[in-house]
């Protein structure tokens, strides 16, 4: 979908995690931490039973663990784990029988999920270094794929969705949260590596969101807008107002 620079993205999308994770109350164009987590619709309850760490570095862009409806002993793999909230509310889902693998690009995200993980004693929890658009898992092998407010950040959307489709069992879920715009992004915003990192340049289309999501195999089942998230900077304000820059929530099944 675009001209952008797919290194100069990779290596902003880095920094910018590394940073995440090592200095969460730093400035960012995005809001992160408890308060977020629990205005975008986190139980308090399961808050309060996952490392406060996790919660510094949460980047994510709203909530879908009612869509995912994750059963106790289920495989889940999350997308983009970061420092690691999500996997570990997974963890409290699916419980001791259940399985929950991360995977993240960002070596600090990884370190900083890991730590937390031995801390806390999230021992059904794993940690993979890896690409979310070339993923190291065997076909049909994950009951429910979960991510949040990472895919956007992909160049390739349409082979993370092929991946996210082939690691799922038949009747399995991809249940995520993303950023997505009702307007096309120009060009100029679309080859800004930094607006890529900050979660606003790589953002698609909804429409041909959802369609990349369909050509992929699995069938949407429901897609919600999160109007409780919001960009903090000026600079991704003035974008978000213009383009129509929205965080959504979505279900989809593979037949
Ligand atoms: C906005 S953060 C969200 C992290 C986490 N899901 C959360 O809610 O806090 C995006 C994460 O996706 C990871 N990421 C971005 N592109 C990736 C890719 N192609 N493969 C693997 N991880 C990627 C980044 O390293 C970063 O940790």
């Amino acid at each position: 979908m675009s001209a952008v620079d797919t290194h100069a993205v990779e290596t902003k999308v880095k920094d910018m995690y590394e940073r995440v994770a090592q200095d969460p109350h730093g400035e960012f164009h995005f809001e992160m931490g408890r308060a977020l987590a629990e205005r975008l619709g986190y139980s308090p309850y399961d808050l309060d039973r996952v490392p406060a760490p996790s919660m510094d570095s949460f980047a994510g862009v709203g909530h879908h663990f009612d869509l995912a409806a994750l059963q106790s002993g289920e495989r889940v793999l999350d997308l983009g784990s970061g420092s690691g909230l999500d996997s570990f509310v997974a963890s409290l889902k699916v419980g001791a029988t259940g399985t929950v693998v991360g995977i993240d690009m960002t070596v600090a995200q990884l370190d900083k999920a890991n730590e937390l993980r031995q801390q806390g004693g999230f021992l059904n929890v794993e940690y993979v270094h890896g690409y979310i658009d070339q993923l190291p898992f065997e076909d049909e092998s994950f009951d429910a794929v979960i991510s949040n407010g990472v895919i956007n950040l992909v160049a390739d959307k349409d082979n993370t969705f092929k991946q996210a489709a082939r690691v799922l069992k038949r009747g399995g879920r991809l249940a995520l949260s993303d950023i997505v715009t009702g307007v096309q992004l120009p060009q100029g915003i679309v080859c800004d590596a930094t607006l890529w990192a900050a979660c606003i340049g790589g953002a698609m289309h909804r429409d041909s969101y959802q369609q990349a999501i369909v050509d992929a195999g699995l069938t949407i089942e429901v897609v919600q807008p999160n109007p409780q998230y919001r960009f903090i900077s000026d600079q991704a304000n003035g974008a978000t107002t213009k383009y129509e820059v929205q965080s959504i929530s979505l279900v989809a099944v593979k037949p």
